[in-house]
C-alpha cells in the first residue's frame, strides 16, 4: 500500500500548524476586540481561555490526529461511537469557512497590486480613486473599495486567483507543498510584520492606537466607543475569537497532527502554537491601529473595513514610502491568509485521499485537489458575486425578509462566517472536550502524548479543564456568539 507521507521536520510542522491560526482573525479580529473589550483586561481573559481551553482543545486534537494518523472524519470514526459524524462537521466547516477566506485572500492581492501600481505611478494604482475621493469628499480607500466592490467580475478573478494558489500548494502534499511554503513564509511573515510596526508605531499620533489597544476604559472614555460590554459579552468575544484564531473545533489541526512524527513532542507544541498565534495578533494590533489612530483617526477598526478601507487610507497619507508598506503589509496578510486556507483544504483533501489509499486505489491526491479546490471555487464566486450584500441576493434578500437585515442575513460572507465561526467551531470544540473527558477518557490523551517519551507534566490540569473547564466555558462562549449573531 502507499505510505502516507507527513511532515519531515518538527520545525515544519510546527510552522504549518502556527500558519494555520495566524491568519485574518489576528490581523482584523483580535486588535479591535481587544480594544473595544477592555484592552489589557481582556488580553488577561483571552490568556486565561486560551490556557484552559485553547491548549486543552489542542492537546486533545493534535493527540487524537496523531493516534488514529488520519483525517477528520476516520479519526472520530476510529475513536468514539457518540461522536462519529462530527468528522463531517469539521468538513463542512472547512468548506464554509474557505468560500470567504479565498473571496478576502482575492482581495488583499488586489490590493497588493493597487499598492504595486501606486509605486510606479501606473494606471491599476489609486489615482483614479484619489481624483473620485477629491470630488466625492470622500477617501481614496473608500473610492478603491467601492469600485471593486462594485465590480464583482474582478472581485472573482481575484478570489479564483487566491483559490488556485491554495490548491497549487495542497496538490504538493504536506511535505513537499505545505511544509516547504509555511516554513519560509511564516519566519517571513515574523520579519515583515515587524517591519510595519516600526513604521506605524514611529508615525506621529501613533501613541493613541497603543492606548486604544492596552488601556482599559480608554475606547470608551475617549468616545471611540459608546459604552463597555458586560463581563459576558466580553468572555464570549475572547472565546469566540480564540477558537477561530487557533483554527480548533473542525478539524484541522486533528489533520495536521496525523501526519506529525511519532517521536514529537505534542505538549510543547500545543503549547508553542498558542503562544505564537497570540503574540501574532499582539503584534498585528501594533502594526493596524498606530496607523488608523495617526493617519485615519475615524476609519473602521477592525473588519473587512479595516484592511480595505483604513489601512489603505494609512499607506494614502504616509508619503512617498506608503506604497511599498502598503505592498510589504497586503502581502503579509495574503500570506497569512494562504497558510491559514492550504490548511482548511487539507482537511477535506486528506480525508478523501486517505480513503482512497485505504480502499487500495493509490494515491488521489491529484484528483481530489482539483475536485474541493473546484467546490470551494464556486462558492468563492457566490461570496465575490454577493459583494457583501449590494448586488440583491443575499440570504435575507433570498429569504423575503425586509427592513434592516440582521448581520447574518446581510450578506453570504457573514452567513458562512455565523455557521462555521459562530456556531460549528465552538460546538465542535465543546464536544471533543465532552468526548474525551467523559467517553474514551483523558488517559487515552495522555498515553498518545507520553508514547513518544515525554512526560505529559500537565495531565492533572488537563483532566480538570478537559472534564470541566472547557465544556463549561463552551457552553458560555456558544451561548454569547449565539447571541451575537442573532440578537
Ligand atoms: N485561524 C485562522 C485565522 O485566525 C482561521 C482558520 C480557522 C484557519 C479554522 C483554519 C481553520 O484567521
Amino acid at each position: 500500500m502507499e505510505e502516507r507521507k507527513g511532515f519531515g521536520t518538527n520545525f515544519g510542522f510546527l510552522m504549518a500548524a502556527v500558519g494555520s491560526a495566524v491568519g485574518l482573525g489576528n490581523i482584523w479580529g483580535f486588535p479591535n476586540k481587544m480594544g473595544a473589550s477592555g484592552g489589557f483586561t481582556f488580553l488577561i481573559i483571552y490568556l486565561i481561555l486560551a490556557v484552559c481551553c485553547g491548549f486543552i482543545v489542542m492537546v486533545g486534537e493534535l493527540a487524537i490526529g496523531r493516534k488514529t494518523g488520519k483525517g477528520a472524519v476516520a479519526a472520530y470514526h476510529a475513536i468514539s461511537k457518540k461522536f462519529k459524524w462530527m468528522g463531517w462537521m469539521g468538513i463542512l466547516s472547512a468548506f464554509l469557512i474557505l468560500f470567504f477566506y479565498c473571496a478576502l485572500g482575492g482581495y488583499c492581492i488586489k490590493y497588493t497590486v493597487v499598492n504595486i501600481g501606486d509605486l510606479f505611478n501606473a494606471s491599476f494604482g489609486s489615482g483614479a480613486a484619489a481624483e473620485l475621493a477629491a470630488a466625492n469628499d470622500t477617501s481614496v480607500g473608500a473610492e478603491v473599495f467601492g469600485a471593486f466592490i462594485g465590480n464583482p467580475t474582478e472581485a472573482i478573478i481575484y478570489g479564483l486567483i487566491f483559490v488556485a494558489l491554495t490548491m497549487l500548494i495542497v496538490l504538493g502534499g504536506v511535505g513537499g507543498g505545505i511544509e516547504k511554503v509555511c516554513s519560509v513564509g511564516m519566519p517571513a511573515l515574523f520579519v515583515a510584520l515587524l517591519i510595519c510596526i516600526i513604521r506605524a508605531c514611529t508615525l506621529p499620533g501613533a501613541v493613541n492606537g497603543l492606548k486604544y489597544m492596552f488601556v482599559p476604559g480608554w475606547a470608551v472614555t475617549n468616545g471611540v466607543i459608546e459604552k463597555a460590554p458586560d463581563f459576558l459579552t466580553v468572555l464570549a468575544t475572547a472565546g469566540g475569537q480564540m477558537f477561530f484564531s487557533l483554527s480548533l473545533g473542525m478539524g484541522a489541526m486533528i489533520t495536521y497532527g496525523s501526519y506529525l512524527q511519532k517521536k514529537e513532542n505534542i505538549q510543547k507544541n500545543a503549547l508553542l502554537i498558542v503562544i505564537m498565534d497570540t503574540l501574532v495578533a499582539l503584534m498585528a494590533g501594533l502594526c493596524v491601529l498606530p496607523g488608523r489612530f495617526a493617519l485615519d483617526p475615524n476609519g473602521a477598526l477592525g473588519g473587512p473595513k479595516l484592511l480595505f478601507i483604513t489601512m489603505q487610507n494609512v499607506f494614502d497619507r504616509m508619503d512617498a514610502v506608503g506604497p511599498i508598506f502598503g505592498i510589504i503589509f497586503y502581502l503579509l496578510v495574503v500570506f497569512a491568509a494562504i497558510s491559514s486556507s492550504i490548511s482548511l483544504l487539507e482537511v477535506i483533501v486528506a480525508h478523501f485521499v486517505d480513503k482512497a489509499r485505504d480502499e487500495g486505489k493509490g494515491d488521489k491526491r491529484k484528483a481530489y485537489t482539483l475536485i474541493a479546490a473546484a467546490c470551494v471555487g464556486l462558492g468563492c464566486i457566490l461570496v465575490c458575486a454577493d459583494a457583501l450584500g449590494t448586488t440583491g441576493f443575499a440570504p435575507g434578500n433570498l429569504l423575503g425578509m425586509t427592513g434592516d437585515l440582521p448581520t447574518w442575513a446581510a450578506d453570504w460572507l457573514d452567513f458562512f462566517d455565523m455557521l462555521s465561526e459562530g456556531i460549528m467551531m465552538p460546538l465542535g470544540a465543546m464536544l471533543m472536550s465532552l468526548m474525551i473527558g467523559w467517553e474514551i477518557g483523558p488517559e487515552v490523551i495522555k498515553g498518545e502524548v507520553e508514547q513518544s517519551g515525554h512526560a505529559m507534566g500537565s495531565y492533572g490540569f488537563f483532566k480538570i479543564c478537559v472534564k470541566f473547564i472547557t465544556p463549561l466555558c463552551m457552553i458560555l462562549i456558544l451561548y454569547g456568539q449565539i447571541k451575537e449573531f442573532f440578537f
